[in-house]
Parts: C-alpha cells; structure tokens; sequence
C-alpha cells in the first residue's frame, strides 16, 4: 500500500534536510507508526506521502500511485487528518462535514453518524469557531475518515486531547484496522504505537534508524526487569533492575536480602525503553500528551 526508496526532503532546497533517505513499506491492512521525538521528520514524511509536499529525492507509491504523479484519484483513496486542526470556524461541525463530503467522488460516511463517532453529535449545529481545541481535533479526525479511506494517515491522532477522549479515538481506530485499513500513524507516545500498531519505525533527526514489530523489539532489545518496591528508613522506595545485568542482580539481591520487600513483579521493557537504547535519544512524552 505504501512502498518508498531514499525519501530526501529540505524545506530549503539546502543541505538541511528535514528526512534524509527514508524507505519503509507498509502492507495493506497493517498499521505502522513512525515513531520519533519533536523534529523528527515524521509530518514531513506524512506530508510527502499524502501529496501535501511535493517529492524532491527518493521514489515511491502510494496507494497505487506513483508519488512524482500523483493524481485526484489518490484524494478519494486517502484520509489525512492533520496534527493541527483545519476545520473551518465559519461553518457549523455538521456544515464542516458536508462540505467535505462533496469534494469526493466515491462512497461517503453520514456525517451525523461520524459526528456521533467522536462524541460532538450533541454540538453538531455549532460553529467550529466555538470549539475547544480538542474538539476541533476530533472534528478533524472524524472528516478524515468522510470518504472511507483505504488508507488513513493520523498524524497524532490523540495528542492534546483527554484521557478518555484520547482512549475513544484508539477505539476508533483499533476497529478500522480490525475492518482492513491500512493506517500510517506518526506519533511520539509510545503506548499509542504499541497497542495500535504492526510495525514501528523509529525516526531520528530526519532518518528512520530501524523497523520492526513492537514484539519482535522487545525479544531483540529488551531485557527481563525486576521492578521492586522496598522500606529503607521507613521510606517507600522504588527501583527497576535488570536481570541480566551482574551489578543490578547483586543489587537486587541486597534488597531481597534486607526482607522489606513490599511488591515486586518482573515487566518487558517498554517502547521508549528500547528507543532510547536504539536511537540514545528520548521520545519526551508525557502523559498529558
Ligand atoms: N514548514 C517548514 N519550513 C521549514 N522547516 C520545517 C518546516 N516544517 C518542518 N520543518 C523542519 O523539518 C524538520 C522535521 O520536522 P517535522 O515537522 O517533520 O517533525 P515531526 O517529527 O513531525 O515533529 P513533531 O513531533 O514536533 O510534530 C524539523 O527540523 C523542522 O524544524
Ligand atoms: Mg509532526
């Protein structure tokens, strides 16, 4: 569904290259995350893919089309919903909708159920212009998905928006993968990648460094942890050793031996965890996100 070679992109035309030689190919009806820090490439990735920029170096296609040609024909095939919400003010939510649903030829979605979809149904005949930022997010998310896209980009589909907003828009998305889409999804919150996604590539200033399931990063990258809680003058604390390191075995060994245990269970390393191990770089994630 997406295959490309030596995706080279600078803003400029210089030297300065926002992605330098990015190839990865992604199967009909998978999900793959690009996964990478702020500044990473990761929209501009997306932003060649989905036409939006146009390709300088490199090759590829998308969804049957070549990338130096695309075509209208793409636009029907594709949903993109952006990282910043481009809805327009003027129009009411359920007006937003309609007038997207026009700009394609094919099969569309009702909008009232889509608006249903992502919970702003109730506020359906309000302007954009009033919406929180979350919600003109959602409102974003749910025209991305208008014209029932056989490939969907979602460029931080949950970032800045609520726990239990964020946890909905997962849902959504975990079932159009269950009803084929092929998903393209460019985040920097690991949980996100780990639960929705077949393969993840990890991106780093401007370069995809490795691609693989989260399953088989954990079996090669990760490494059986010992989280542990313990009492030391009188004080709840709390350390994550590694069970293959000596130092920390020994250290783990000094704690169970005081016997003020108070929980410990061992955990697989996480995304992040192996990122920082692959890349030396941080995600910088936090739970807000
Ligand atoms: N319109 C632009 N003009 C010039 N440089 C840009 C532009 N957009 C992005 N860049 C630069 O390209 C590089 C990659 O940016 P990009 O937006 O693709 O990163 P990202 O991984 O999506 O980051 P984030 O997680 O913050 O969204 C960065 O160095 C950025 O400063
Ligand atoms: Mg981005």
């Amino acid at each position: 569904m997406i295959d490309v070679q030596g995706l080279t992109y600078s803003y400029n035309h210089d030297r300065n290259y926002a992605i330098s030689d990015i190839s990865f190919s992604v199967e009909r009806g998978e999900v793959f995350a690009l996964l990478g820090p702020s500044g990473a490439g990761k929209s501009t990735t997306q932003g060649i893919l989905t036409g939006l920029l146009q390709i300088q170096h490199g090759s590829g296609q998308v969804a049957g089309f070549d990338l130096k040609h695309l075509s209208r024909d793409l636009f029907n095939k594709i949903g993109v919903s952006f990282e910043q919400s481009n809805v327009y003010g003027k129009l009411t939510a359920l007006e937003n909708l309609e007038f997207y649903r026009k700009l394609f030829d094919g099969d569309t979605e009702e909008p009232l159920e889509l608006l249903k979809l992502v919970g702003l149904d109730h506020v359906s005949g309000k302007r954009a212009a009033t919406f929180s930022k979350g919600m003109k997010h959602r409102l974003t998310f749910a025209r991305s998905m208008i014209n029932k896209p056989e490939l969907w980009f979602l460029d931080e589909p949950t970032t800045g928006l609520d726990p239990a907003i964020a946890s909905q828009i997962k849902d959504i998305v975990m079932s159009r993968k269950k009803h084929g889409t092929t998903i393209l999804l460019t985040t920097h919150n690991m949980f996100l990648a780990d639960q929705l996604s077949d393969k993840v590539g990890f991106i780093v200033d401007g370069e995809l460094k490795l691609v693989d399931t989260p399953r088989n990063l954990k079996l090669r990258y990760g490494q059986k942890l010992v989280q542990v809680e313990y009492f030391e003058d009188d004080q709840l604390k709390t350390e994550t050793l590694s069970l293959v390191n000596e130092e920390e075995k020994m250290r783990l060994g000094a704690i169970v031996n005081a016997g003020r245990i108070e929980t410990m269970h061992t955990r697989e390393a996480t995304l992040e965890e192996i990122f920082i191990k692959v890349t030396g770089r941080e995600l910088v994630y936090n739970e807000a996100d």
